[in-house]
């Protein structure tokens, strides 16, 4: 027989989850204004939330916290990560920052002015928030198969190279500082953008002479889908695949809480030196000096690690097969979810599923809170709540997925967890037809209303 494949770690420490009543939960989840982000943790069973920074790390990795060196400059643990930088990413320069949005803060407090145009594939909400911010705008420019749910494109994280260079040619270059390329792209489901694309991007953005930088918060994920999915790197390593990835971008911006493998950390990664030193100015006066940018040395440490175990393929293919594994018991359930399934993250299509609940009404948020009161699991939506309101009309926009995300943890739950998390789901898809009404809302704030929102039920 042949073997079956197998989990490359064991574990030695475990922390105790709390089940609770369904009644508890309701009560629950009601007095938090049907908000889940306003749960205490100890309220939630299996935590969906995000992988953000809610991943496990490894014995590697706790050695590394516990030889941190805290040295204010030049620490240990500051070069060792320069080291994986450079050996492993490829970048010859680069800032530590405390997490994600504070690499793409001070990036683009230098680079990105009033009224510039930022392309890319879909911008996550922290990236298109900061080039907002600066009265500048994100141009989605991913291929249209990516909000077909139900389209198998291998790579939907891809950029359409007409629709990007429209803008190219709409807009002086000097407008544009940058095409930026989330990888696997977040906004669309989790989903990879091909070695063939991101060098067809590079090469057209090469005679635009515009830079290409990279938000890589699930790059390793990427080079997964890429060796899995094209012929030429089947026989790449994981490594190699990386290096390649990140040698047609000048620079990138990491949230190092996902593919970092750590609980905080972020990364600014570019090869111009004049940047750096800019960019370095910039980080000194939001994060802190040049070699430890808010992080604790000890951070520094776990990260560089981290980095080196999550480009290792075994890593890799246990992670990837878990969203496979909850995707595909959701498929043979029957449940709408996007297809192809993405690396971090399964997402379930609210509409097809909650057929009776009208837009107006959240059916993801809907669904989000009937999978709560089911069994304690804590999914976010990724729908109208979070698309906020028109800035001029202050109506709802509705975007063309209501989505109901399950973002699975690095090395965190098991296969029983997520057939728990499945038969929940199950449970509800089977009484579908009673859910008839959702939710209505009793306080948001202006912008990013979501994290904060009250509602009740309609
Ligand atoms: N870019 C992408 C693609 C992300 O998914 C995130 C965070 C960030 C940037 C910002 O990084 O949180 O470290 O500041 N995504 C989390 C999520 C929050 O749940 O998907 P951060």
């Amino acid at each position: 027989m042949e073997l079956p494949w197998a989990e490359p770690y064991k574990v030695k420490m475990v922390e105790e989850i709390f089940m609770s009543s369904r009644e508890q939960r309701e009560k629950w989840i009601e007095e938090e204004g049907n908000n889940l982000f306003n749960l205490a943790s100890d309220r939630v069973f299996i935590d969906l939330l995000t992988d953000s920074g809610t991943g496990a790390m490894s014995d590697r990795q706790w050695a590394e916290i516990m030889m941190g060196d805290e040295s204010y400059a030049g620490s240990q643990s500051y070069l060792k990560l320069r080291e994986v930088v450079r050996h492993t990413l490829g970048f010859p320069y680069f800032l530590p920052t405390h997490q994600g949005r504070a690499a793409e803060n001070v990036l683009f407090s230098i680079l990105v002015k009033e009224n510039n145009v930022v392309p890319g594939n879909s911008h996550f909400d922290t990236t298109k928030g900061h080039i907002e911010f600066r009265k500048a705008h994100a141009i989605d420019c991913t291929i249209e198969e990516a909000f077909d749910i139900n389209n198998l494109h291998p790579f939907k994280g891809n950029i359409d190279l007409e629709k990007l260079e429209e803008v190219y040619k709409a807009h002086p270059k000097e407008n544009i500082p940058f095409c930026m390329i989330t990888v696997t792209c977040n906004s669309s489901g989790g989903q990879p953008v091909s070695m063939q694309n991101i060098k067809d991007v590079k090469a057209l953005s090469d005679r635009y002479g515009i830079p290409v930088f990279f938000d890589a918060a699930r790059f390793a994920e990427n080079a997964y889908f890429i060796k899995e999915r094209e012929d030429e790197y089947q026989d790449k390593t994981i490594k190699e695949i990386v290096k390649e990835m990140f040698s047609y971008g000048d620079g990138f911006t990491m949230s190092a809480k996902k593919d970092g493998l750590v609980n905080i950390g972020g990364l600014l990664g570019m090869r111009n030196e004049q940047l750096y030193r800019a960019c370095g100015n910039m980080g000194i006066i939001y994060e802190g000096f040049i070699t430890y940018g808010g992080l604790a040395g000890r951070d520094l440490a776990a990260l560089a690690q981290g980095l080196l175990e999550s480009t290792e393929l075994p890593y890799l293919k246990a992670r990837i097969d878990q969203v496979e594994y909850l995707g595909n018991k959701l498929i043979a359930y029957g449940i709408p979810i996007q297809k192809p399934i993405g690396g971090h993250a399964v997402f379930v299509d609210a509409l097809n599923f909650l057929t009776h609940v009208p837009r107006e009404e959240y059916p993801a948020q809907t669904l989000a809170i009937e999978l709560y009161k089911e069994s304690g699991v804590r999914g976010v939506e990724i729908g109208t709540l979070l698309a906020d309101r028109d800035p001029e009309t202050r109506k709802d926009r509705f975007p063309k997925l209501e989505l109901l995300r399950l973002a699975i943890p690095r090395r965190t739950y098991s296969y029983k967890h997520l057939d728990y998390v499945a038969a929940a789901l199950k449970n509800i898809f089977d009484r579908r037809e009673e859910i008839r009404s959702g939710l209505e809302i009793v306080w948001e704030s202006e912008i990013l209303r979501h994290f904060t929102i009250l509602l009740k039920k309609k």
